[in-house]
């Protein structure tokens, strides 16, 4: 131990910024360095106050960071501190600061601290925020993503933190799970595509991650998404080629990209809990995948596998079953009795040392390579945080996201008009955010306001369309307001904007996915009134509305747009974005009826035995624009797949508005040893049309594209005819030998 100090110490004094030798490291480390290490406790834990209960400003605590650094020897931080929201950089970084010269003198390495910054730099404040997940997968635009992820990177760095707990990569198929906000969508493909994107934005492109990235953090490590209620954090029932079919493609393919961390599920898969679970944590995750970094859990979720899962009759069985699957860091987070147990497990035998230190070592590796083993010097600057660039591409993605599923002729809205936009929304910068929005729940709209950079709709009707005239009556509940009446008789055309109350996890479960009969009544009223009527959604998941759909004259979905969406919105009903966004899931006509897009030959039968049962409301990759788009029959290069077979065809924009259009490239397997599908979609890309002119998309096929997870849970290709077909739907044949 001491010379461990002297070591650092030595370090400090030379001022080196040299690389360590993370095996001398950890042969100078004591287990109980060492299990600290493998230890994440919560920020309210260091902070006056106490546990989920901080004081105001915050202010670090000296006892508690003895007990932390001193005592225990605890090698990362997360979280903003629960109850207390965003922080000014300036904040983050005096706190950090703070908690890195505690440690230090405590002779400990420096801290790694994590962070959910899942759509911009979500708890700093004034930073960049951008639409949730499931609005950046609806651009179809992997370089926004991309991006946004960038800019989520810079503006987390600028406050001092270097690891960020972003992508989800469940599947957002499960349309009343609490955090299907959080996903890139239903479908594997369009899923893997944008996390590899914000895995390569958070990150960067180089081997190293440089001071102006972070690690990117996988979540939640496998089938989390898929629990059968649909409530979190209860069980997803998987057969392993389930799993292997849907769920791991995004995942595998984020891994061998580089991503340096996972989070694991806090679920169970068919009775496992996958804290507990070797054959995910090690056997498919280490030994199949190759995966070399950092293995965390989620919130608590050793000790849940005692008091939730109770697969384990104490804490400590509960630690062993853990570390044993493979657990490399706890997110404890809120006490030190991981550290004892540990400990007590290693020293009387349980767990060997060598299990610990392969742990830890991952654990260095990655400190190492956020430069934190060297005391770099950390004089940067960000000068770029919320800069206009920032915004800019902040507003972009809000723009591409915005996705038009009906318009009867009334929009674009034309000017020197009167309009009413009336609901919920009008005046709330939590409903656009939703949950991850300077507090957990993102249910402040306060902390939104103070802490924010948006606009409410009301303000950015009045900004952004000065030759409209909107009036935006404040809402006082579903029940037409005089403020109501009189803004609808004098608009020519009405626009309601209906939210959902922000959530997330098990706050955010809800006990269907209907609107409440105060809501359809609501949008029942405003139809009387006769005017053209125009809905906006900002919903965390599609919520049914088969029953007010025939009652509007056009329908946006807007997902939750973040603090620019507003702008984005405004600019979108009067003609100066042209909407592209496409749905990245199915949207279900009835709350009975959630059926995927991708789904078997056997969910087409209906009850008359006729094979329509397939009715969304919206099919998944729909969406309307203010142009027209004619797509030409596909052409396949070959109708017999070598190595590669192209598809391509030509689309012209066929209207009088430049505008993106989404190329989308399906493929059906005729006949397979495994039941195939009714389609998957196998290429995508959004391309820009100017008004009256033609593009040609080209996609390469190849047989990685047309596989399938066989019988024995192998991903093959298997020989036969398949279909192939895009926007157009003209089908052509392929044969695979
Ligand atoms: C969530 C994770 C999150 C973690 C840290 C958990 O409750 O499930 O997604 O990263 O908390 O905030």
């Amino acid at each position: 131990m001491k010379s461990f100090v002297r070591l650092f110490i030595c370090l400090l004094i030379a001022g080196h910024a040299q690389a360590q030798s993370i095996d001398s490291l950890l042969a100078r480390m004591s287990l109980i360095e060492k299990v600290g290490q493998m230890t994440q406790i919560d920020l309210s834990v260091l902070v006056k106050g106490g546990y989920c209960n901080p004081v105001e400003p915050l202010a670090l605590d000296e006892a508690a960071l003895a007990t932390a650094f001193g005592k225990y020897r605890v090698g990362s931080v997360l979280n903003c501190a629960c109850g207390s929201g965003s922080k000014s950089p300036a904040t983050w970084n005096f706190l950090i600061d703070g908690i890195q010269a505690s440690a230090q003198s405590h002779g400990l390495m420096p801290i790694l601290y994590g962070i959910d910054a899942i759509h911009g730099t979500t708890y700093s404040s004034k930073g960049t925020l951008f639409p949730q997940p499931l609005g950046q997968a609806a651009t179809w635009n992997t370089a926004l993503v991309e991006r946004g992820a960038e800019i989520t990177a810079y503006e987390t760095r600028a406050s001092g933190i270097p690891w960020n707990f972003s992508p989800v990569l469940d599947l957002g198929r499960q349309p009343l799970w609490s955090r299907m906000f959080e996903t890139y969508g239903e479908d594997v493909h369009l899923c893997t595509q944008m996390g590899l994107a914000a895995v390569k934005g958070y990150q960067g492109a180089s081997e190293q991650i440089d001071d102006l990235h972070v690690a990117a953090c996988l979540k939640h490590f496998l089938g989390y998404s898929a629990s059968l209620s649909g409530k979190d954090r209860t069980p997803a029932y998987l057969a392993e080629r389930d799993w292997r079919d849907l769920y791991l493609p995004p995942f595998e393919a984020a891994i061998r990209a580089g991503a340096r961390t996972i989070m694991v599920n806090s679920g169970e898969i068919s009775g496992i809990p996958v804290h507990a679970n070797p054959r995910i944590l090690n056997d498919l995750l280490r030994e199949e995948l190759g995966f070399k970094g950092v293995v965390v859990t989620d919130w608590e979720d050793i000790y849940k596998l005692h008091i939730n899962h109770r697969v384990a009759p104490d804490f400590r069985e509960a630690v062993k079953l853990a570390i044993l699957a493979g657990v490399d860091m706890s997110m404890t987070p809120n006490d030190f009795r991981f550290n004892d147990l540990l400990i007590d497990l290693v020293q009387s035998g349980e767990i060997s040392e060598d299990r610990i230190d392969a742990s830890v070592k991952r654990i260095l590796e990655l400190k190492q390579e956020l430069g934190l083993l060297e005391h770099r010097e950390q004089n940067l600057k960000f000068p770029f945080y919320a800069s206009a660039d920032f915004k800019s591409a902040a507003l972009q993605t809000a723009r591409e996201s915005l996705t038009l599923l009906k318009n009867e002729g009334t929009l674009p809205l034309a000017p020197n008009q009167s309009y009413a936009i009336l609901g919920p929304v009008n005046h709330s910068l939590t409903l656009i955010n939703g949950a991850w929005t300077h507090t957990w729940l993102g249910r402040d709209e306060a902390a939104a306001q103070e802490h924010g950079l948006g606009m409410t709709l009301a303000q950015a009707a009045e900004t952004y369309a000065p030759q409209h005239r909107f009036s935006s009556p404040f809402f006082k509940g579903y029940t037409l307001s005089k403020e109501d009446r009189k803004a609808i008789k004098k608009a020519s055309s009405v626009v309601v904007c209906l939210g959902e109350e922000p959530g997330t996890e098990v706050p955010g479960n809800t006990q269907s996915l209907e609107l409440s009969r105060a809501e359809i009544d609501y949008i029942k009223a405003v139809a009387a009134c006769g005017k053209p009527l125009t809905l906006v959604l900002f919903f965390n998941r599609p919520r049914i509305i088969s029953e007010i759909e025939p009652l509007a004259t056009a329908i946006v979905y807007a997902y939750l747009p973040g603090d620019h969406g507003p702008q984005a919105l405004i600019e979108t009903l009067i003609g100066e974005n042209n909407p592209s966004g496409r749905l990245p899931f199915t949207y279900p006509q009835s709350a009975g009826s959630v059926v995927h897009y991708d789904r078997k030959h056997t969910e087409d039968f209906h009850s008359d035995y006729s094979t329509n049962a397939y009715q969304p409301q919206y099919d998944f990759g729909f969406g309307l624009s203010y142009t027209t788009f004619e797509h030409a029959h596909l052409l396949l290069s070959d109708d017999r797949l070598s190595d590669t077979v192209y598809a391509y065809w030509t689309i012209q924009n066929s209207g009088t508005m430049d505008g993106y259009e989404v190329a989308q490239l399906y493929m059906q397997d005729l006949y397979a040893s495994v039941t195939p599908s009714v389609r998957k979609l196998i290429a995508f890309e959004k391309v820009f049309i100017p008004a009256g002119e033609f593009r040609t998309v080209r996609f390469a096929i190849d047989r990685s594209m047309l596989s399938l997870v066989n019988a024995q849970n192998q991903r093959v290709t298997e020989s036969g005819e398949f279909e192939i077909w895009g926007n157009l739907g003209n089908r052509k044949r392929l044969l695979v030998p």
